[in-house]
């Protein structure tokens, strides 16, 4: 392997982690390593993806795995390991198997890379990054969640099918746990800088608005067996992109709060300043009263989540 690119380790050779490796391959991030429990699987995907090259014009190396040993000295490691929802299932059903896959994910990655940044994606989101966080004890701006990018690009897609406007020119922000409480922002939803509620009636606005938090769901009942992953790989995706260039994109992610908010020891949705070193900031917006209260709900929800770990890690002795 060319140790002069980055190395971006992709844990999970499913649906997700699959549209991950393809599309940092795609754009050149840097070399792929993809890894899964599963014999043969991430070997082939690997192989099929390295034959694309000459095709795709890149240059990157991609190696399928199931030695945790390829994955050493990471920069970056994107965890898709874990189950995907099935119809009628919440992310939060998730939880007590997901546990167990991203706990020992976890461990393993970080017997060989000493000071990786954690892309979580598994779910339930939330519980999952923290949990990831307990175990692998990297610092707070090394460690972060994807799911506001994602829940922010629904959003953003339904505003342009309503207002039959450019997808380019519509921007979002949802913030919160990326659950049914998420908090879509409304004042924060803008088409070329003019906020949707002055372009939208309230009624059109709760539509949408509802619409992103069951966005996940929609795709469930849908497929009927998994959930989506287009989308989700490529929000992974503008997050490397933006950490190994060192964009310093202002993304909504899943990120550790001390104090902000007025919530600590918990991961929470909030917009963040994404650049080489991980997560650099934790950005404070003034909400409106309303505001609040949707995201004290939706921190309460995921605090419950987080309990939820700690007894399971208290449980195995951790
Ligand atoms: N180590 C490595 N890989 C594992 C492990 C493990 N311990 N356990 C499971 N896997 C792998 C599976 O073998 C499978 O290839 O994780 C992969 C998950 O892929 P999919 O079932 O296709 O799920 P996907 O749609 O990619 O979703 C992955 O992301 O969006 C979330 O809710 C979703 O938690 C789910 C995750």
């Amino acid at each position: 392997m060319n140790f002069a690119r980055d190395k971006i380790t992709v844990v999970g050779a499913g649906q997700v982690g699959t549209t991950v490796a393809q599309l940092c391959a795609y754009k050149n991030l840097g070399n792929v390593v993809l890894i899964d429990i599963v014999e043969g699987v991430p070997q082939g995907k690997a192989l099929d993806l390295q034959e694309s090259g000459c095709l795709q014009a890149f240059d990157s190396l991609v190696v399928g795995t199931n030695d945790y040993k390829d994955t050493a000295d990471s920069d970056i490691v994107v965890i898709t390991a874990g189950l995907p929802r099935k119809p009628g299932q919440s992310r939060e059903d998730l939880l007590a198997i997901n546990a167990k896959i991203v706990k020992s994910v976890t461990e393993e990655i970080m017997k060989y890379s000493s000071n990786p940044i954690i892309i979580l994606v598994s779910n339930p989101l939330d519980a999952m990054v923290y949990l990831a966080k307990k175990v692998s004890n990297l610092p707070k701006t090394r460690i972060v969640g994807m799911a506001g990018v994602l829940d922010s690009a629904r959003l953003r897609t339904f505003v342009s099918l309503e207002l039959d406007c450019s997808l380019v020119d519509v921007d979002a922000m949802v913030l919160g746990g990326h659950g049914d409480s998420m908090v879509p922002m409304p004042r924060y939803t803008t088409v070329s800088g003019i906020p949707i509620t002055e372009l939208m009636n309230q009624d059109q606005i709760d539509r949408l608005v509802e619409r992103t938090r069951k966005g996940g769901a929609e795709i469930v009942a849908l497929l009927k067996n998994g959930s989506a992953f287009t989308a989700p790989g490529a929000s992974v995706v503008k997050m490397v992109e933006a950490i190994l260039h060192d964009k310093k994109r202002i993304l909504p992610c899943t990120a550790y709060l001390e104090g902000e908010y007025g919530w600590s020891d918990i991961f929470f949705g909030v917009p963040v300043k994404m650049g080489i070193d991980g997560m650099e900031k934790i950005i404070e917006l003034k909400l409106t009263d309303e505001e609040t209260v949707a995201l004290n709900k939706s921190a309460e929800e995921v605090k419950k989540t987080c309990d939820e770990v700690d007894a399971l890690l208290k449980a195995c002795g951790s």
